[in-house]
This record gives C-alpha cells, structure tokens and sequence, in this order.
C-alpha cells in the first residue's frame, strides 16, 4: 500500500473513531497535532510515516473515557494498523509512542521510558496545542466540562499533588496554567518546538496579566 493511501485510511478510521469525541480531544486536535507534527518534521531527521501514522493515532481511545485505562488506545491502533499491510517494526514503533507519549507516562518514567525522535516530535505537537490560544481554549474548555471555577484568589495552584489528586482536584482553571501550561515550555525536545513553544508561553504570560487585570476591576 502506498504511504498515502495508508495515511488516507488512518485519517478516515480516526475520524470516524472520533466522531463523538469532547471538544479538546476531537478530531480537530488530531488535525492540529498532525499539521504541526509535519512541520516540525521539516527540520528534523525522523521517519515520516512513523511520526504522520502516531500523530494521528495518538489520541484514539482518551483513558478519561476508558476508566483511567490507558492500554485500550495502543491496542486500539495496532489492532487498526495490522489490518493495513504496515511492516511490524512501524507497527511496534506506533505503538510505542502512543504508550509513552503522555505528560503523566513521561513524569512517572523520569526519562527511562522508551523515547525516539519520532515520539519527540509528536510529543511536541501534542504539548504545543495545549499551550497559546488554543491551549487557553481547551483548557476553559475541560474546566467547563468538569465544572470548576474559572479562578478563585484564595485557592493558590499546588504543584506537589501525585498523579491520583491532580486528577480529583477541583482547583480552577487558572491553577491549570501553573501546574501544567506554563512548564511545558521547558520540556519541548525540538528545535522548532521550543521556538514555537516560547512564542505561545508569552502569549499566556500576557493573558494571565490582563485576566488578573479585569479581576481586579481595572
Ligand atoms: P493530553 O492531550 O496530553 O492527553 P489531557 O487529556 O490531560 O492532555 O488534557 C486535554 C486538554 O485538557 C489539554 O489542553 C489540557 O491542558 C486540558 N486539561 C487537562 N487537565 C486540566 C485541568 N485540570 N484544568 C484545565 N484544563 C485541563
Ligand atoms: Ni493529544
């Protein structure tokens, strides 16, 4: 099968997969992912069709919606790409990345979990759309979903909450900036990544100034 006509179809069944998806991890996301993905790629020695097929698989099955687990997302994409005449290695490769792509997998591995450019990339292009304007958007967005406050002056972020807290906290969005967004920045692997990843973190930084500013009533 041409690369294409195999992208073409992961493209296809990921849309389809998504169909009902919430607002932050819609297809949207996975097209935002990809197109960035493809751009970072430009500047970096990586395998193409590895970094396209995990890029766009990289969100199939949201452990939120899978009971916390985190093994149905992987399983769903190998199970996807061996119907699709993908050499094993790639497969193995996919899948890999889909496994240790995420913010909480790469905190609790410090490190010693599987890693490759190609999962750098991707990665990459999963942090960048949690940060900037979109990343503001999605982040008010999840609060909405949950129902928390936009902001409260006397619950201050917490940065030492494990993994089973943070996500049984109730704090308020703008927490989310401190504890989250605006650390990503210092764990971008690329080149064009980091430049990326710099211009959105000021744009965060001077929409916290304005949003402190209209809280304050002037
Ligand atoms: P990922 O896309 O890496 O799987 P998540 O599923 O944790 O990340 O989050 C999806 C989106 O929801 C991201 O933009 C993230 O910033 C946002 N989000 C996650 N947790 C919170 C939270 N506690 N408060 C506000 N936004 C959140
Ligand atoms: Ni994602």
């Amino acid at each position: 099968m041409n690369k294409n006509q195999l992208v073409q179809n992961t493209i296809d069944f990921v849309k389809k997969e998504l169909e009902n998806a919430e607002g932050g991890h819609d297809w949207f996301h996975i097209e935002r992912v990809f197109n960035t993905s493809k751009l970072i790629l430009k500047s970096e020695q990586a395998n193409e069709i590895v970094v396209q097929l995990a890029a766009i698989l990289h969100d199939i099955a949201d452990p939120k919606f899978h009971n916390g687990d985190e093994s149905v997302g992987p399983k769903v994409a190998q199970t996807f790409l061996k119907g699709q005449e993908v050499s094993e290695n790639i497969i193995d490769h996919v899948v890999n990345i889909i496994k240790h792509m995420s913010f909480k997998n790469s905190l609790e591995n410090n490190g010693k979990a599987f890693s490759s450019i190609e999962l750098q990339v991707v990665q990459d292009a999963d942090r960048l759309d949690a940060i900037g304007a979109i990343g503001i958007a999605r982040a008010f967005n999840y609060g909405g979903f949950k129902n928390r406050e936009l902001y409260n002056p006397s619950i201050p972020p917490n940065l030492n909450m494990s993994k089973e807290e943070y996500k049984a906290s109730k704090a308020p969005t703008i927490n989310h900036f401190y504890e989250k967004l605006l650390l990503l920045k210092e764990k971008m692997n690329t080149v064009t990544g980091k430049k990326l990843a710099e211009e959105r973190h000021q744009f965060m930084l001077a929409y916290l100034d304005q949003f402190y500013k209209e809280w304050n009533g002037n």
